[in-house]
């Protein structure tokens, strides 16, 4: 088992590039899928989700080589239309392959990816989606078998704004005849990143990153070469980190619009936030202040995957501040492990009162991605040692972590056992 040693109170100074998003080279793996060509992307950060969605391309008959940060993927020969069990429970996230395989296979098998530890997190919205565009959808064993003869495109009116959904629904509706309007589609930038791949490999797609997404079909044929976007979510992490630690952190090759609920809440907490092109700098104060609500909503409201680690900022802050998750109903699992540091935080079914105070030193184990990322937030700012443990969750988003954090000044050292 893997797991950080942090010894906590050093100051973060210095500068961290921001790897590429990993919501958005997610969905654009799958949709090299749709080209039977050569994609190549750049700024692809080296994860263990990418990684298992270069095993998923793999395993359906692409070409993937990987060289630095670059990513090819050559989908000229796909002769399978499964994604095995073994994948799909690797990451929950591969459900983003149904549409694009069914594209471009007129059939899928997927085995369903089940319960998740922040949520349910169901696909009713991607599959009532796609069999309204034409797919016949069986549930068989826990697999989801999917045809598709002849996909027509039509209004989809989303109940609500998820993210996976809209982007399963634009993949699908590049094979669709006619055109396809998504109705309170998901408005996050990695939308409109993958609209823009979609693009440039010649689908005829408007309106990504607004709430209605109209797309004419026409099989996208070019072959493609992308840069993904910066990752937003890492972005806010070592915003958060250093808001938490005191000193002074610039952020390079970020997208500072993407962030900008995140900066406002640290502003209001008391830090100092510049911003010139594709660089944040943040400095923070001797202690954190407190913060108005966050209230977790779809963009361009306040991210849910930035939530736990504001939470674990705000654990150190002088006043209190107030939570309430709307997105997932299980997304509070790190508070039990922040109180294991000493924090104060009560928490009412999707709301969390958090007051600061001095964190120390603990054993804490992550309970899913972004919550083992804030453990390490509150183990940086704590005083005393801390050891982190499950790193597997963290090593799914986070690319050089520890390295990227020594860089800056913390103490943090790996141990792979
Ligand atoms: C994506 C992100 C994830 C982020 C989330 C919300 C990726 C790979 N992951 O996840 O990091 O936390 O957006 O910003 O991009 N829902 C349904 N039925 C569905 C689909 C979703 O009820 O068919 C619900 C979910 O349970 C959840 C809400 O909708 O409560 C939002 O989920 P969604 O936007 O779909 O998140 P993901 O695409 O899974």
């Amino acid at each position: 088992m893997s797991y950080y040693v942090v010894q906590g109170g050093q100051t973060l100074r210095g500068s961290v590039p921001i790897s590429g998003a990993k919501n958005s080279v997610l969905p654009i793996l799958a949709a090299t899928l749709l080209n039977g060509g050569r994609n190549v992307l750049h700024n692809c950060p080296d994860l263990r989700d990418v990684r298992s969605a270069i095993q998923i391309l793999e395993h359906l008959g692409c070409k993937v080589s990987r060289e630095g940060d670059t990513v090819t993927v050559d989908s000229t020969v796909v002769d399978r239309w499964d994604v095995p069990h073994e994948l799909m429970r690797e990451m929950r996230s591969s459900v983003i392959f149904l549409g694009p395989i069914l594209a471009r296979c007129g059939r899928a098998r997927l085995s369903l990816p089940g319960g998740c530890d922040i949520g349910q997190r169901p696909i009713d919205l991607h599959l009532s989606a796609l069999r309204k565009l034409g797919a016949v959808i069986r549930e068989q064993g826990g697999d989801i078998l999917c045809e598709a003869s002849d996909l027509q495109g039509r209004d989809i009116i989303l109940s609500f704004p998820s993210v996976g959904a809209t982007e399963n629904t634009l993949l699908t509706a590049t094979a669709c005849g006619g055109v396809t309007r998504i109705i309170n589609a998901a408005r996050e930038p990695e939308i409109t990143d993958l609209q823009e791949f979609l693009r440039k490999a010649g689908a005829l797609v408007l309106g990504g990153g607004e709430s209605a997404i109209t797309v004419s079909g026409s099989t996208p044929r070019r072959d493609v070469e992308h840069t993904i976007l910066p990752d937003r979510i890492e972005a806010a992490t070592f915003l958060c980190a250093a808001a938490a630690c005191g000193g002074e952190v610039t952020l390079t090759g970020a997208e500072p619009e993407h962030v900008g609920t995140v900066i406002q809440c640290l502003r209001d907490a008391g830090c100092t936030v510049r911003s010139a092109g594709r660089t944040i700098t943040l400095l923070a104060p001797k202690r954190l202040g407190s913060m108005p609500t966050v209230r977790t909503m779809p963009y361009p409201g306040f991210p849910t995957d930035s939530q736990a680690p504001l939470m674990a900022a705000a654990c150190t802050a002088q006043g209190s501040a107030l939570f309430i998750e709307t997105i997932f109903e299980n997304r509070f699992r790190h508070a039990a492990e922040l109180q294991r540091m000493g924090a104060d935080i009560r928490i009412s079914g999707r709301t969390a009162l958090v007051t600061g105070r001095q964190l120390h030193g603990a054993r804490v184990r992550s309970t899913d991605l972004r919550g083992g990322a804030a453990l390490v937030v509150a183990a940086l700012a704590a005083q005393g040692e801390s050891r982190v443990e499950a790193l597997t969750h963290i090593d799914r988003g986070y690319e050089h972590f520890a390295e990227k954090l020594i860089a800056l000044g913390a103490s943090i050292r790996r141990v792979d056992d």
